[in-house]
């Protein structure tokens, strides 16, 4: 009895270590998490935008025109936290798929913040544009918050996506007198020039090879067509342009350097002012390739005035490009402020299109769900191509329109 007894109290201490044994090492074998071998959110969401975001591989017949236009395929994105979008679609034909043909880029404006946190911004950027451009995460502030101390962390993060989606980078922007760091206004004014090259020698080199171009000096102009009042101007005096330019082209000599502002499109003093600074600069044997115009509209601009005023720049040997597109609307918008506002974008591509030295059309943004202008404009907004919910407006299917022309 008694060792009838031993032997069952012993075979159920066998059973016990026997499963004991079992699950200690079904645990150690299982996909369970701990420290140090968690895969992060954001890299399993890059790993998924990015088998989204690629644009298509099979051609498809492009569309002459784009009425009716190809049924969206709807693709959501995977078990991802949503911006509650129920008509989240990705289209067939991108704008990006008709950039080659046109020797364009088709671009816009990005920040890292949505492209970490909202997988629909990330897959619908990927898949329609072939540029990006950072928002702000280049600018003074957010790149060179210390004296001698730089940040590339957030600009990383975009030219890291921009290169997993065969995208190239328009950097912006080396030369401002906004958004600068507050330390910039402490420092003594004869030491600015020292603080100025260091600046662009730094983020030049950093991003050599990696930035095909860079806006150099952003809206150094005024209204008057004079040299605008900046804390560059003041300490640095009037050839911290030139300088600019020369110390972005000695850190990468294969960047295409930009001049960049706003209201040029207009037939007015600041672009004649414009026009005079960049012919003096090339006069100067200085290197410069092209003049950015940003295009932040409310109205259509005058066509003819632009298409001459990019002539002018063609004839000095100079690209221009469309750098920073957006046109605002009264909120909130109508059926038929959107189709206005269709018919300005489509006006201004074409131009671009049809001058041989306009290289990319970019937009500030591409989505109303970030856009600057709410904020900037108070009662203005959807001032770009896909609504707040990524649905795309009469503006992108305009764009789609000229793009697809002649095809
Ligand atoms: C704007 C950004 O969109 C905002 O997020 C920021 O707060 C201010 O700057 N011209 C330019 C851009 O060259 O850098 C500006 O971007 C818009 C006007």
């Amino acid at each position: 009895m008694y060792n009838n007894h031993h032997v069952i109290r012993n075979s159920r201490w066998f059973i016990f270590l026997l499963w004991m044994i079992i699950w200690l090492s079904a645990c150690s074998t299982a996909d369970l998490p701990h420290e140090g071998d968690l895969t992060s959110f954001t890299s399993i969401l890059a790993a998924q935008l990015q088998s989204l975001a690629q644009p298509p591989t099979t051609p498809t017949l492009l569309p002459t025109s784009l009425t009716p236009i190809p049924t969206p395929t709807m693709v959501p994105p995977a078990s991802s936290p949503s911006p509650a979008s129920p008509h989240f679609s990705l289209t067939i034909h991108p704008l990006r798929q008709y950039a080659p043909a046109h020797n364009l880029y088709i671009g816009a404006a990005v920040s890292p913040k949505p492209l970490l946190e909202d997988p629909y911004y990330a897959a619908v950027l990927g898949h329609e544009y072939n540029l990006l451009t950072p928002e702000n995460a280049m600018k003074f502030e957010f790149i060179h918050p210390e004296p001698g101390f730089f940040d590339f962390t957030q600009a990383d993060v975009l030219v890291e996506y921009a290169e997993q989606h065969g995208m190239t980078v328009r950097g912006h922007t080396l030369v401002w007198h906004l958004q600068l760091a507050d330390w910039v206004e402490a420092v003594p004014c004869d030491q600015m020039e020292a603080v100025l090259k260091d600046h662009i020698e730094t983020i030049v080199g950093h991003y050599r090879g990696q930035v095909y171009a860079w806006d150099v000096i952003n809206e150094g102009i005024g209204d008057d067509g004079k040299l605008r009042d900046t804390i560059w101007l003041r300490c640095i005096g009037p050839d911290y342009i030139e300088k600019a330019f020369t110390w972005a082209y000695a850190a990468d000599p294969a960047a295409k350097l930009f001049y960049n502002d706003y209201d040029i499109e207009l037939e007015n003093q600041k672009s004649s002012g414009v026009y005079e600074l960049v012919a003096s600069l090339l006069q100067k044997g200085i290197p410069i390739h092209g003049v950015g115009i940003q295009m932040h509209l409310v109205e259509a601009p005058p066509a003819a005035y632009l298409a001459k005023y990019m002539g002018s720049f063609a004839d000095l040997g100079l690209e221009v490009q469309i750098t920073e597109m957006d046109v605002r609307l009264p909120e909130p918008p109508t059926s038929e402020t959107l189709i206005q506002q269709a018919d300005i974008y489509r006006l201004v591509l074409r131009v671009c299109l049809e001058a041989p030295n306009c290289t990319a059309f970019v937009t500030w943004g591409f989505t109303d769900r970030y856009s600057w202008v709410p904020e900037f404009f108070p009662g203005f907004g959807s001032a770009l191509v896909f609504d707040a919910d990524y649905v795309l407006k009469p503006a992108y299917i305009a764009l789609r329109e000229e793009l697809g022309k002649g095809e």
